[in-house]
């Protein structure tokens, strides 16, 4: 294999993309004793329309396989210690038609085989009980319950980060002259990247964690592919989210939708649906070619807009979460760009043949929770010190040629409609 010689710890590491994975990575080579990281991004972080941004996400240790159900475990350690000040531990139900919901039922194996308990409901209309703030009607549902999960604020959680990776002497360049254009090719090496304003930076590794963008510098089209997911919030009065302020995160794993409790001294009510979501096609400004991708200039958050139907989604899972909200207007909207992988697995792997470039993307909409251990696993992978089966795991597969590109099926855990394409008056919405 190519490119496996250990890195030594004065090379000159750049690091494309400021979110979880970036930043996480950053860190925890500079912790290993790297003195030469610099990452790059399009904006400051927190990135304003990257997957690692705004007031939520769920954290949750309920998995349905083993290995990233260690993680969670893992992570949720650091949730209420180093990241405890972002972390709320509101409780979390997953809500399906009946019990026999594929992924909610392999999540209990795991949870049970690993000597846990599940706190399961056969009519969900019980869970009411526990949380007298919720006012929906639950007939006819099933629900599971675990009193450990919440949310974890993402900004702010994003920005410590980024602040700690500043202490620990990481350079920051973002903007026009952190913006990369194109990878740098000399034979088969990478030797740094090609900016957008003409410019240049060397290094003598590139590490790609570029999330949703990523099919713009690499193409991993037969491995990764960007999905819009829409998120809607909602302004409510303080009378309002003090009603709601003890309800838990709740996931419809039939519809996708799902909500959180109102963002204590904001009150914002958020929903978002975690589906199969919507495909675009761009231009690939390195390539020419046509690929899956968010826009690189300017920000994907700023228009808010949302295709009719994903906007109709959120809205009946608003009426079913909180009857009482069902007419109110959204403050804002967003569609937030995960990157797919066939499997749900992240990909985080040396180029077979690239030499001089890592790979360490593919959150596939589940890798936020992981932030406080995310960065031990990828460096772990860079340094060759993973077990086989994370290895293999990870692994950016080959690209088989004449292969169609394969179905980013997932992990089983996402709701909703088949993913659907964008006609080209949605792009240009967008
Ligand atoms: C980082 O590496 C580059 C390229 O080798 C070198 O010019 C620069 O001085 C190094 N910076 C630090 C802080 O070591
Ligand atoms: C919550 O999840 C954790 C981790 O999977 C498990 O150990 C625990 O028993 C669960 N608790 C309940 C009440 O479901
Ligand atoms: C990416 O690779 C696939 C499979 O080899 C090929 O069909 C496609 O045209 C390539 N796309 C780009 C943007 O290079
Ligand atoms: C959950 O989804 C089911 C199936 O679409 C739907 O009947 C039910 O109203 C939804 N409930 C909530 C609270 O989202």
């Amino acid at each position: 294999m190519p490119s496996k010689a250990l890195v030594q710890k004065d090379e000159k590491l750049v690091i494309i993309g400021a979110g979880v994975f970036g930043l996480s990575t950053a860190l925890e080579l500079s912790k290993r004793g790297y003195k030469n990281i610099t990452v790059l991004d399009r904006h400051v972080p927190p990135v304003v329309d990257g997957s690692s941004v705004d007031i939520s996400r769920i954290i949750r240790v309920d998995y349905a396989d083993p290995l990233y159900a260690r993680m969670a475990k893992e992570a949720y350690q650091g949730w209420t210690k180093e990241y405890a000040d972002f972390f709320y531990q509101s409780g979390l139900i997953m809500l399906a038609k009946d019990a026999s919901n594929v992924y909610v039922s392999k999540s209990k194996e795991i949870v049970r085989s690993q000597g846990g308990h599940v706190d399961e409901f056969f009519d969900a209309n019980d869970v009411r009980k526990l949380y007298p703030g919720i006012k929906s009607d639950f007939s006819g549902l099933y629900a599971t319950h675990n009193s450990t999960g919440g949310w974890a604020d993402a900004e702010r959680s994003i920005q410590r980060l980024a602040s700690e990776c500043s202490l620990a002497g990481v350079s920051f360049i973002t903007g026009p002259q952190g913006t990369v254009h194109s990878l740098r090719k000399e034979g088969s090496r990478i030797t740094g990247v090609n900016l957008v304003n003409g410019g240049a930076i060397l290094a003598s590794q590139v590490i790609l964690c570029t999330g949703a963008w990523s099919n713009r510098l690499l193409n991993l089209s037969h491995a990764a592919s960007a999905s819009g997911q829409p998120v809607g919030f909602i302004k409510l009065t303080p009378e309002e989210a003090r009603e709601l302020e003890s309800t838990p995160v709740m996931i419809n794993m039939t519809t996708g939708v799902f909500c959180f409790p109102p963002t204590p001294g904001t009150n914002i009510l958020k929903l978002a649906r975690h589906g199969h979501g919507f495909a675009t096609e761009a231009v690939s400004e390195a390539t020419g070619r046509i690929i899956s991708s968010p826009r690189r200039d300017g920000s994907n958050a700023k228009s808010g807009y949302l295709p009719d139907d994903a906007d109709e989604a959120l809205r009946d899972g608003l009426r079913q979460f909180f009857p009482r909200l069902k007419h109110r207007a959204w403050m804002r909207r967003r569609l937030c760009w995960y990157t797919d992988t066939p499997t749900g697995d992240f990909i985080i792997d040396y180029h077979a043949t690239l030499k001089g470039l890592f790979v360490a993307t593919g959150g596939a909409g589940h890798a936020f929770k992981f932030l406080p251990v995310l960065g031990r696993y990828i460096a772990d992978c860079f340094e060759n010190k993973a077990p086989t089966e994370i290895r293999e795991k990870w692994k950016l597969r080959k690209d088989i040629k004449g292969s169609n590109a394969p179905l980013m099926v997932g992990d089983g855990s996402r709701g909703g409609p088949p993913l659907r394409k964008l006609n080209s008056v949605e792009q240009s919405k967008l």
